[in-house]
């Protein structure tokens, strides 16, 4: 870390004299400090906040690493992308904040119009802005009982849709996100179509059939007044399971049935990841509502929650502080831009596609490798005991993260029961992406062959 960060850091916060370049110091004090979250502190060093370029990360030691995370799909365009000195230098005299949802403002407006663009459906539509993706689920979810009247939604298992109070009813990832707290709304529980997993085989189509019929006939018996649906387009945090298209069309057919609002979260999916603006489109489906964030905001918290006009039948059904406000939604403009002009939605198809390819030769037929899929930038890798039998192998998928950021380098996280999800910012080249994947194979080869698992030390951290 530069001397002036340091110094930075100093005079912010009051008694701070030393600053040690060391992970294992500043994991006990995040220990201490910070509440209980989502993150293993067995297994990734301390990010360099000060340092990091395109895909490339750096920890506290110094170590680089190849970005194959993305922030969990927020990065699309990477750290410090280009232009975007020049364009923050234009912000100096933008305000931060207004509160958009009380008093409109040019930007937020723009950004409205650009994502409604960007959605599938020759429709009117509006965009609800909020501060997550959580957040951008509760509107929809809100939205589809404020147009339908009614309550009770159909999600699936597996679904992960957030952790606030309407998002969790819908959420079925982990059982410690929800023991011991209320379920919110009713929810009609149905498989997700996961072919590889499906119990009446591994057929895409029958996979589809499978799920929906399952779907038909809990709707029968417990009741048809469903007010939404809501699937991931891919389902994410589930281990990144793309579903086939009969799926995703057969439930707007189910939705149209019942007249049920279709809501596709992309939170993860969205904004160019797979190839497409939208997951949904590979199935050619057009949802009534979309939820997207991570990329959205560049970093910071935006929320978009895009729906067929009027969104919300009667004003002040929902809000909240913050909406896009001015800087971030010309960040977000900014990025939509990007992304659009660099053409890193083809590069997401391409080159994801050739990670893909690659993989399934190099690693597929490994007897513990279960399966490789995945759309475009967005990958996962299962891991089992072996082939014939399936079963999870959640320890060999930990060492084999452990493997990637310790010994190759590789910045990546786990997904699902047992399974490594691959998310790269968008701009990833081919060759950076072959290395990628040249480490990552690496690591399987070297876990799959029960090289001894790997423990942060101080002496490893340091590497
Ligand atoms: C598909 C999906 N929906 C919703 C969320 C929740 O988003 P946030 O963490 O911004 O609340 C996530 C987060 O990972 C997600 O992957």
């Amino acid at each position: 870390m530069k001397q002036e960060q340091i110094d930075l850091l100093r005079w912010l916060a009051p008694g701070l004299t030393d600053v040690p370049e060391s992970s294992l110091y500043w994991i006990e004090r995040s220990q201490r400090a910070l509440a209980t979250s989502t993150q293993d502190r067995d297994v990734y060093p301390v990010v360099d906040h000060t340092r990091g370029q395109g895909v490339w990360l750096y920890d506290l030691e110094g170590n680089e690493y190849l970005d194959a995370n993305a922030g969990v799909a927020v990065r699309a365009l990477g750290f410090r992308p280009k232009g975007i000195r020049e364009f923050e230098e234009q912000l100096t005299d933008v305000v931060e904040e207004l509160p958009g949802q009380d008093f409109d403002n040019i930007p937020q407006v723009l950004l409205a119009e650009r994502l409604a663009a960007t959605a599938p459906g020759d429709f009117d539509k509006q965009v609800f802005f909020t501060t997550s993706g959580a957040r951008a689920v509760e509107a929809a979810l809100k939205a589809a009982m404020d147009q339908t009247s009614r309550t009770r939604f159909v999600a699936f298992r597996p679904a992960f849709h957030g952790r606030t109070g309407y998002a969790l009813a819908v959420t079925a990832s982990k059982a410690i996100h929800r023991e011991g707290f209320p379920q919110a709304l009713p929810v009609i529980r149905a498989p997700y179509a996961y072919p590889y997993r499906c119990p009446v085989g591994s057929d895409p189509q029958e996979s589809a059939e499978y799920s929906l019929q399952y779907l038909r006939e809990a709707i029968l018996e417990e009741g048809t007044d469903i007010a939404g649906i809501i699937v991931e387009s891919i389902s994410g945090e589930g281990g990144i399971i793309p579903p086939p298209v009969e799926f995703l069309r057969g439930l707007r057919d189910i939705a149209d049935e019942y007249g049920a609002v279709l809501i596709a979260d992309e939170v993860q999916s969205g904004l160019g990841r797979t190839g497409k603006w939208w997951a949904i489109e590979h199935a050619g489906v057009e949802p009534d509502i979309i939820c997207t964030a991570k990329a959205l905001g560049g970093g910071y918290p935006l929320g978009a929650t895009i729906g067929r006009s009027p969104i919300f039948v009667r004003g002040s059904r929902h809000s909240e502080t913050f909406s896009a406000e001015p800087r971030l939604a010309l960040l977000s403009l900014f990025i939509l831009r990007s992304i659009e002009e660099q053409g890193l939605i083809a590069n997401a198809a391409t080159v994801g596609e050739a990670m893909l390819k690659r993989m399934r030769e190099t690693i597929g037929d490994l007897d513990q490798v279960g399966e490789v899929r995945g759309r475009g930038f967005m990958q996962g890798i299962e891991f089992v005991e072996d082939k014939r039998s399936k079963r999870h192998a959640p320890n060999l998928r930990d060492r084999i993260v452990k493997n990637c950021i310790y010994k190759q380098h590789l910045w990546v996280l786990g997904a699902g029961r047992s399974s490594i999800r691959l998310l790269p910012p968008l701009v990833m080249t081919h060759e950076e992406a072959m290395e990628a994947v040249g480490r990552f194979e690496r690591a399987v080869r070297e876990e799959v062959g029960g090289v001894r698992e790997n423990r942060m030390t101080a002496a490893n951290a340091a590497q």
